[in-house]
């Protein structure tokens, strides 16, 4: 199929609810990616930053096929080795007690809402469910979390909203506990704020929002969607922040290219949601298990390390470029702020020239594969220039 085939059957059968560019990609290597007319481009988004291990990553295929010769799928009511090797892996490397293991990052954060209000519903009772989040956080599209995320522009068309959400300003404690009340159960925030334009969070800010959480028995989550999974030069960014929330979700570059997603708890959270209490079909999923094993078993000290150098070596190649305002974020999580340009007209121009880059609000934000190869990120980052010093 051409480009403009591709583009009628999508157009024709998928609702709008993306503005594609037009181009339609066909396959990747490394941080690589080739449309259907053979074109090629360099990947500074890794499919919002789910394609941790790049494309056509040889470990992490071998990993799916053998699992899919195996077993694709069971139900949760059986074990499975994969399933049970990939939880015991997953809480061991992050430091939580207990996982619970879904398909996107909404649903990790749907879990540590229904977690958060059920630990306070069997301590305390009814009426203390009201859950705080942060001015301009972004926690996904499902009704409780489109309420959650601190954006007014999400909170149009689909009413009734969810009862029991309240925003608080980021990195402001005054405010913050101003927001708090006895009703309070839970308070979300993410470590860096992704989609609002890669904006982090103060570490005095975690810090007083954490301790007060601990006096006030208030559960802490950390959406780590984004952030997580060694994006931000540490496993998790909480690492960063050196505050370490009772309940943190995981998603996106967890699976390395599979839907899955993980609500991660320490105890004794993480025994609240009980038999019949929650619940998914997928979640767990032996394949997708396989595929996350695989990520996990790549995530050393030394990438970790290399997710750093690269980090700087992009931050250093960026340093002159006089539309560049600032340069935000934590290892390969990057927002720019512009001068004169628009974010939008930037990646618009770079795809044009074989760049494909994100956008968050009025940032440029660079999200590259954790393997991308110096010698990519050369050509990525001389498209970028080009297009930023026109
Ligand atoms: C911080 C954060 N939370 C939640 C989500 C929602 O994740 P998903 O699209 O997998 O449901 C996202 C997606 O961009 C995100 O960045």
């Amino acid at each position: 199929m051409n480009f403009e085939q591709v583009k009628n059957k999508a157009d024709n059968a998928l609702m709008p609810t993306y503005a594609h560019f037009s181009v339609a990609l066909e396959k990747g290597k490394g941080a690589t990616l080739t449309d259907v007319e053979g074109k090629e481009y360099i990947d500074f988004t890794s499919g919002i930053g789910v394609n941790s291990l790049g494309y056509a990553d040889e470990g992490w295929i071998n990993a799916i096929t053998e699992q899919a010769k195996k077993l694709a799928h069971t139900s949760n009511l059986y074990y499975n080795p994969t399933v049970a090797e990939f939880a015991q892996t997953l809480c061991e490397k992050s430091g939580f007690d207990k996982a619970f293991l879904c398909n996107s990052g909404a649903e990790a954060n749907e879990c540590a809402f229904k977690l958060a209000r059920k630990y306070s519903f069997d301590k305390y009772g009814e009426g203390r469910n009201e859950i705080i989040s942060l001015v301009n956080s972004f926690h996904g599209r499902t009704m409780a979390t489109i309420t959650a995320t601190g954006q007014e522009e999400f909170h149009k068309y689909f009413f009734p909203f969810n009862d029991g959400f309240k925003y608080a300003k980021a990195n402001d404690f005054e405010a913050f506990k101003a927001a708090i009340s006895e009703k309070t159960c839970a308070v979300i925030m993410e470590p860096i704020q992704g989609e609002a334009g890669v904006f982090p969070i103060e570490k005095d800010f975690a810090k007083a929002v954490a301790e007060l959480c601990r006096e006030k028995d208030i559960v802490l989550i950390f959406d780590e969607v984004q952030t997580g999974v060694a994006r931000t030069g540490k496993l998790y960014a909480w690492e960063n922040l050196g505050v370490k929330p009772d309940v943190l979700t995981s998603a996106k570059g967890l699976g390395g290219g599979l839907p899955i997603g993980a609500c991660l708890a320490m105890n004794p959270f993480g025994e609240v949601l009980t038999s019949s209490t929650h619940g998914t079909t997928f979640g767990g999923n032996p394949i997708v298990c396989a595929g996350g094993l695989e990520v996990l078993s790549r995530i050393d000290e030394n990438m970790l390390e290399e997710v750093n150098k690269k980090a700087e070596y992009i931050k250093e190649k960026l340093s002159d470029v006089e539309e560049i305002a600032e340069i935000r974020g934590m290892g390969l999580m990057i927002g720019l702020s512009l001068k004169n340009k628009t974010a939008k007209e930037v990646a618009a121009k770079c795809l044009e020239k074989g760049l494909m880059i994100l956008t968050a609000h009025l940032a440029v934000r660079m999200l590259p594969p954790l393997v991308i190869s110096y010698e990519e990120i050369d050509i990525g980052i001389a498209i970028l220039k080009s297009v930023l010093d026109e």
